[in-house]
């Protein structure tokens, strides 16, 4: 596997994090585009499972970086007539693409690409990991607090079907932050110690919702959407109950009025669109690092 493949969030240290996060900054508040050089940067995206944000928000990082970009499309591939993922992988390091941005449905598909020597950042594989989800969360966090250390973070929902909730919990621990979880006792996960939503809202200075995966199999029987809500979800009760400067985080998509209520997606504490434009960012620092690219800053 490639040095500057990233598969997991814990492939990084809390070093490596804080750099990412660096040049995310950087390319934010910088006036001038910085550049790939053309020859040598093509990268290919491969989503294997549907996706919105991550898809398109590393297609813009791409194009933004200067990148030539290939746009797969499992339906219209070789895939269709028997193709691995592997020799999937194979056939893009063979055509000269430098970089591989994969999500697929397969909890750590990428153990079977260890023999790929180009880059692969991985884009979400089953109930795993998402790490360039966790960076721009990480990002959208620190932007706002400046500082990890003592954050209080709670994540309600679908705690047994998330690779949010996975990343997050490791990276943010290893940052000092502290991390709650809350949702029904049907999506528990072994590992993850979970409290109750009431008693913790007001502990939170951030407050992440997660939608029910339920293309994963969640489920809750006969629970109406309005049911979910008022027993789990962030209704207009609890959110009287935040604290006056926490946030609201959600990695989208939102399933308005289950997780959360409506008018609270684009509230004043409302994060939600700031964690997708900072996805841009988060991924032009990640391409960046594939690249091999230094960090901005290094000390
Ligand atoms: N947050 C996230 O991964 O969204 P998409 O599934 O739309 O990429």
């Amino acid at each position: 596997m490639n040095k500057y493949s990233l598969l997991s969030i814990n492939d990084l240290s809390t070093h490596d994090i804080m750099e990412i996060l660096h040049d995310a900054r950087v390319f934010n508040i910088s006036q001038q585009d910085w550049h790939l050089p053309m020859h040598n940067a093509l990268a290919a995206n491969l989503f294997f499972e549907p996706s919105t944000r991550t898809h398109y928000s590393f297609e813009s990082a791409e194009y933004q970086l200067g990148c030539s970009v290939a746009d797969f499309n499992s339906a219209s591939s070789s895939v269709t007539k028997g193709e691995t993922l592997y020799d999937t992988a194979k056939t893009f390091e063979a055509i000269g693409y430098k970089v591989l941005v994969i999500r697929h449905p397969q909890d750590e598909y990428f153990k079977e690409l260890e023999d790929i020597s180009i880059p692969i950042i991985n884009a979400g594989d089953g109930k795993g990991n998402h790490p360039t989800q966790c960076l721009l969360d990480l990002y959208t966090m620190y932007d706002e607090f400046g500082t990890f250390e003592g954050l209080n973070v709670l994540i309600c929902g679908d705690i047994a079907h998330s690779r949010v909730a996975a990343s997050n919990k490791d990276a943010l621990e290893r940052l000092g932050a502290n991390v709650r979880f809350c949702g029904p006792k049907e999506f528990e996960r072994e590992g993850f110690e979970m409290s109750d939503i009431d008693e913790s809202i007001g502990w939170a200075d951030v407050v992440m919702m997660l939608r029910i995966q339920r293309e994963r199999g969640a489920t809750l029987g006969e629970m109406s959407d309005e049911e979910y809500l008022h027993q789990y979800g962030l209704d207009h009760r609890r959110y009287a109950m935040m604290k006056e400067n926490a946030i609201i985080m959600h990695p989208a998509p939102v399933n308005r009025g289950v997780e959360i209520a409506s008018d609270l997606v684009e509230c004043g504490k409302s994060r939600i669109f700031k964690q997708m434009e900072n996805g841009v960012l988060v991924r032009k620092a990640v391409i960046k690092r594939a690249f091999g690219y230094k960090p901005f800053r290094e000390d």
